[in-house]
């Protein structure tokens, strides 16, 4: 998975558009010589006054409070577009959100039905889910979930919460997980908790996800210089298959109607994918074996 930092250009201009706790950024930056310049990125509160205090003398680094799907816009502000030589996206949630219960991402400890990535706006879990019709939350749970049992799931959400509040996230793993007919249980995967495909769903809708790396995936290729490489890290099949699409799609030659007086061998494409898709080896899984599922793909800019 170290690929995404190999062929660093000490004096150049990188973006880390997810910092989280900025991991990835200090391993950037240990590769940067003085002239070299990182700008980070990341939708969460929390993550960006870590970052501006641990990095606070840093003057290589500068960290913005903005969701990547306007990388394009805020690189143009600093006058970079073009000249970017690499550009990082670590998709989904950190660690740190994870483990911390308040957020509201985890079924295992209980916390507020929050669930926003960006606290500073937006409509949290509890809320949509005292609102939402049914018929959307099926939807939600079978495109963002691929959940089998969603109209099950949904059926006892809509249920519950028309005799109570649903009041935190172990309430609605519970609910959940009651939802799931015993048998079906027992075939999900042992490191699996029933209502994990549930809540990858909510969190998936609840921030907007696959949108915003629709939009990032595009901002970040416009930008980057002549030889500069966006890598991308995913963490399940929905964002995978999103990044799959747009390389392949952006380093393919566009099909031409018959007739026109171009061939398309002429045509130069501007991108070219790098290599194959990387796995996380063993060594790297058992030092994060949230690794497990992640997959690392490479697309350079050649004009
Ligand atoms: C998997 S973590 C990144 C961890 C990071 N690479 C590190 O070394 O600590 C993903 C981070 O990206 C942020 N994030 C996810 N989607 C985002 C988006 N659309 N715009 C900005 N930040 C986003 C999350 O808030 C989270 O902090």
């Amino acid at each position: 998975m170290r690929r995404w930092s190999r062929n660093i250009r000490p004096s150049g201009i990188y973006i880390d558009a997810t910092f989280g706790r900025g991991g990835h950024s200090r391993a950037i930056l240990q590769q940067l010589d003085e002239q070299g310049r990182l700008i980070a990125f990341d939708q969460d509160p929390e993550a960006v006054g870590y970052g501006r205090e641990q990095f606070a003398d840093e003057p290589r680094l500068t960290i913005e409070h903005c969701n990547f799907n306007q990388v394009a816009d805020v690189v143009e502000q600093y006058g970079l577009t073009k000249k970017i030589d690499g550009v990082l996206m670590d998709l989904g949630v950190s660690s740190p959100q994870l483990d911390d219960a308040e957020r509201g991402f985890s079924f295992l400890r209980s916390g507020p039905l929050d669930m926003r990535m960006d606290t500073s706006r937006g409509e949290t879990a509890r809320e949509w889910l005292a609102r939402v019709k049914p018929a959307d939350l099926v939807n939600v749970l079978k495109r963002y979930g691929e959940e089998k049992f969603a109209k099950r799931i949904a059926t006892a959400i809509v249920e519950t919460r028309e005799q109570r509040e649903i009041e935190d996230t172990g309430d609605l793993a519970e609910i959940i997980s009651n939802a799931i007919p015993v048998k079906a249980k027992y075939t999900i995967a042992r490191h699996k908790h029933p209502a994990t495909r549930s809540f990858q769903a909510i969190r998936i809708f609840i921030n907007e996800e696959l949108q915003a790396v629709e939009q990032g995936l595009k901002g970040a290729a416009s930008v980057l210089a002549k030889g500069g490489r966006l890598s991308v890290i995913s963490f399940h099949s929905l964002e995978d298959r999103i990044v799959k699409r747009f390389m392949r799609d952006i380093s393919s030659r566009p099909k031409l109607p018959a007739g026109l007086p171009v061939m398309e061998a002429d045509i130069e494409v501007p991108y070219r994918l790098v290599g194959k898709p990387v796995v996380a080896g063993e060594a790297e899984l058992e030092a994060n074996p949230r690794a497990r599922s992640a997959r690392l793909r490479v697309l350079e800019r050649r004009i």
